[in-house]
């Protein structure tokens, strides 16, 4: 099984941005105990960042043409405003499981809006970076 897990802007400044709300673990940590996990279970994942809208639709069209099985996908701020991810997703119709790290239900009303969760087969909220592990655990059960 092929997973890709895709972070948008700022998310590489995880341990440096906000950490009483994203924590002190680094985004290299993040991919390592992803690549970790997925070793463990012999899924084959690829992790990339981008601080950049047109990036990340690029590389969901890439998923694609890789063949990739299911996306995990923390758009970041581009969560509450892109249109352009959400309709890379439509396009390539491959399962999607969104995750946040924070409480984004809690917290200001523009974060309450999500346009990729229109696609996205499920949400995952407020679990720290534990929702990536568990993102990959439900695709892996459910594709
Ligand atoms: C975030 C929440 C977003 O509102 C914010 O813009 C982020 C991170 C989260 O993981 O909690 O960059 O997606």
């Amino acid at each position: 099984m092929k997973i890709l897990v895709l972070n948008g802007p700022n998310l590489n400044m995880l341990g440096i941005r906000e950490p009483e709300i994203y924590g002190r673990t680094t985004y290299k940590d993040l991919v390592a105990m992803i690549e970790e996990h997925c070793s463990k279970k012999g899924i084959d994942v690829t992790c990339s960042q981008s601080n950049h809208e047109g990036d990340l639709v690029d590389m969901i069209q890439q998923a694609y043409f890789d063949k990739v099985d299911g996306i995990v996908i923390n758009p970041g701020a581009y969560t509450h405003t892109s249109v352009a991810l959400l309709d890379a997703l439509k396009a390539v119709q491959i399962p999607t499981v969104e995750v946040h790290i924070s409480k984004v239900d809690e917290r200001e009303a523009f974060r309450q809006i999500s346009y990729v969760s229109y696609y996205a087969c499920e949400r995952i909220i407020g679990k720290g970076l534990d929702g990536y592990i568990e993102a990959i655990d439900y695709l892996e059960a459910s594709v």
